[in-house]
């Protein structure tokens, strides 16, 4: 199969990338804003023709939270109308798609792990972007899956595992929220998790979530960080009201993945794949 590969550059692009090598039976062709802008709806019609696309998997997004405040007409563009022009050059050559959407669907209010049936509330213009995508996606009756995921870290690009470990070579302290609630996801997991379903394959239109397994607060996650890097780096415990954002964070993200892995897809303890991200991490510096 030809699978096209959009925002190629970013960390699940990347790692996407990484791990194609493996899935010698397909052809990849991975793209970024320079070669294909994912707004521009002809330009998607030639290349999937062109191509022979079979699939797309589309990991470009405006994932800036808190500067989508002030980009909303941008964030729109990317977000609504860049997976809806994908699932409509897909649909009009019969090939699949997979689109990346975000746990902050919903609005954090949540105590209990969020099942893909649950009320999405977005509550910010990232989430509210992002989920009218996943809307314009499904309305264009193409053959697709939405997989929503959560924390996204790798070795590519910015993220947080990267900044703590900066941060935590220049400080001696800091001070980490304890009152958000999640589960990382490395991108590498993310990535195996799109092939599986992919190679599986499917019709109509469904949602999956994918995190790794288990549940901690950014506070736990700096501290496991800090520990795996023996860094011994102080880490103070506050809350969000302490470090204000223009955008304001879900409180509670949990995603219940038991769809997913009835679906056959593996979803490996969210510490073991830390480790595996920072070995690789830590033998770069
Ligand atoms: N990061 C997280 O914590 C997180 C959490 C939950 C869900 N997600 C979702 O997971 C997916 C992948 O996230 P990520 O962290 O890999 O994102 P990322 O690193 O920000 O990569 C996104 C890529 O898309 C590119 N892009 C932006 N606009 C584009 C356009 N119009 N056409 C084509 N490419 C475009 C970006 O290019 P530029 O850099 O040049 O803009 C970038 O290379 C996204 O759908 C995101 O919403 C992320």
């Amino acid at each position: 199969m030809n699978i096209l590969v959009t925002g190629g550059n970013g960390q699940l692009g990347c790692s996407i990338k990484k791990i194609s090598t493996q899935y010698p039976a397909h052809k990849f062709l991975f793209t970024d804003v320079p070669e294909v802008d994912i707004t521009d709806l002809n330009l998607l019609r030639d290349l999937v023709r062109k191509e022979s696309i079979g699939a797309i998997i589309n990991c470009a997004a405006f994932t800036a939270v808190d500067k989508a405040e002030d980009c909303q007409e941008l964030a729109a563009k990317i977000n609504i109308d860049g997976p809806k022009n994908l699932a409509i050059a897909a649909h009009e050559v019969g090939a699949k798609l997979v689109h990346i959407s975000t746990d902050y669907v919903f609005g954090g209010k949540s105590s209990l792990p969020l099942k893909e049936s649950d009320e999405t509330a977005p509550i910010g213009v990232y989430g509210k972007t992002k989920r009218a995508g996943e809307i314009e996606v499904e309305k264009t009756g193409c053959d697709a899956i939405v997989i929503r995921t959560a924390w996204l870290y790798s070795e590519y690009g910015n993220n947080f595992v990267k900044t703590m470990l900066r941060l935590g070579h220049e400080r001696e302290s800091l001070n980490v929220v304890y009152d958000q609630i999640g589960t990382p996801t490395y991108a590498t997991d993310l990535a195996y998790a799109i092939m599986t379903l992919l190679e599986k394959g499917f019709k109509g239109f469904d949602t999956y979530h994918f995190s790794n397994e288990g549940v901690i607060s950014w506070y736990d996650f700096t501290k496991a960080i800090f520990e795996i890097a023996g860094y011994k780096t102080t880490v103070g415990a506050i809350e969000s009201y302490e470090y204000p954002t223009k955008a304001e964070r879900p409180a509670y993200s949990v995603l219940n993945k038991k769809k997913i892995k009835t679906a056959g897809v593996k979803v490996p303890y969210w510490r073991d794949s830390l480790k595996e991200c920072m070995s690789i991490l830590l033998a770069e510096k």
